[in-house]
């Protein structure tokens, strides 16, 4: 059972509940299956989506955003692991790929008719490959909860480009247990000198360890002054950290330990939002 827009129907798909009228009168009951005067006449209606339950055009159509979303995710890493690379190299990196990747996963996030969660990637054993792993399913994560806010496609992009960078500080340092502080500025110096990359999401990277409380860090924001995006960008950072740090830790008590969080660290709206996403 899906939730399809009306726009996006095709015949043979199979109405999983009934389709009413104005006032309370069945106009397609349930089960009925669709063809083109049908979609003609729901497109006619004041309805935007409909629930559809059919095993052939609607398994297709719930199989392709799975498969698309772990597509993006693979491509996610792959360009994440290739800027981190590229900066232990040369102290920098190239915007471009990145760019792109985030504006195809923002057209993904609007245009699907769901954004299903997936299975966070491991790193391969290779350098910076874990990071990378982390990094690209804080993206997905980051931008199914944008889409649910809703965020518009654009800052959809921008939140993909911080969320995919966010923790590209700790590249700079070989001892990584030094710069935990200093990560989230050396990351928003090295995003701010490329004039493509958005500001947006260079703060994002900037903010990613802010908290409502006061007590995050570098500089201590408080309330309103942690920017949503970042606190979205924080959350997914959380969850993914919680449930596989030194202990491997259940879906649920990622969620549990976010619950606890609310007002104290994060937004309550924006935890909403990240359970809803991950609970498509
Ligand atoms: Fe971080
Ligand atoms: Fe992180």
């Amino acid at each position: 059972m899906m939730v399809v827009p009306v726009r996006k129907l095709r015949e043979g798909d199979r109405l999983g509940a009934p389709v009413y009228f104005n006032d309370g009168r069945v106009l397609m009951p349930k089960g009925t299956v669709l063809n083109i005067s049908l979609i003609t006449v729901l497109g006619g209606l004041n309805v935007d989506t409909v629930l559809i339950d059919n095993m052939a055009a609607g398994q297709k159509q719930s199989a392709y955003p799975v498969q698309k979303a772990e597509e993006l995710q693979r491509a996610a890493y792959e360009t994440v692991l290739q800027v981190f690379r590229d900066v232990e190299r040369s102290g920098s990196f190239q915007g471009g790929a990145v760019m792109g990747l985030a504006t195809e996963l923002a057209a993904f996030a609007i245009e699907a008719p769901v954004f299903p969660p997936v299975e966070r990637l491991e790193g391969d054993g290779s350098k910076w490959s874990e990071l990378a792993a982390h990094s690209a399913y804080v993206c997905m994560l980051a931008v199914a909860t944008g889409r649910q806010l809703p965020y518009t496609g654009q800052h959809l992009k921008m939140l993909a480009i911080g969320s995919l960078l966010h923790d590209i500080g700790y590249i700079t340092d070989k001892d990584r247990a030094q710069s935990r502080l200093e990560h989230p500025q050396k990351g928003y110096d090295m995003i701010r000198r490329l004039p493509d990359l958005p500001l947006l999401s260079a703060h994002i990277v900037l903010e990613h360890h802010e908290e409502l409380s006061g007590k995050g860090f570098p500089r201590g924001l408080r309330g309103d002054q942690v920017r949503l995006s970042a606190q979205i960008c924080g959350i997914a950072n959380a969850f993914d950290r919680y449930r596989h740090g030194e202990q491997l830790r259940s879906f649920n008590e990622g969620i549990e330990h976010l619950l606890s969080k609310i007002e104290i660290s994060y937004d309550g709206a924006a935890v909403r939002a990240f359970i809803q996403a991950v609970s498509q």
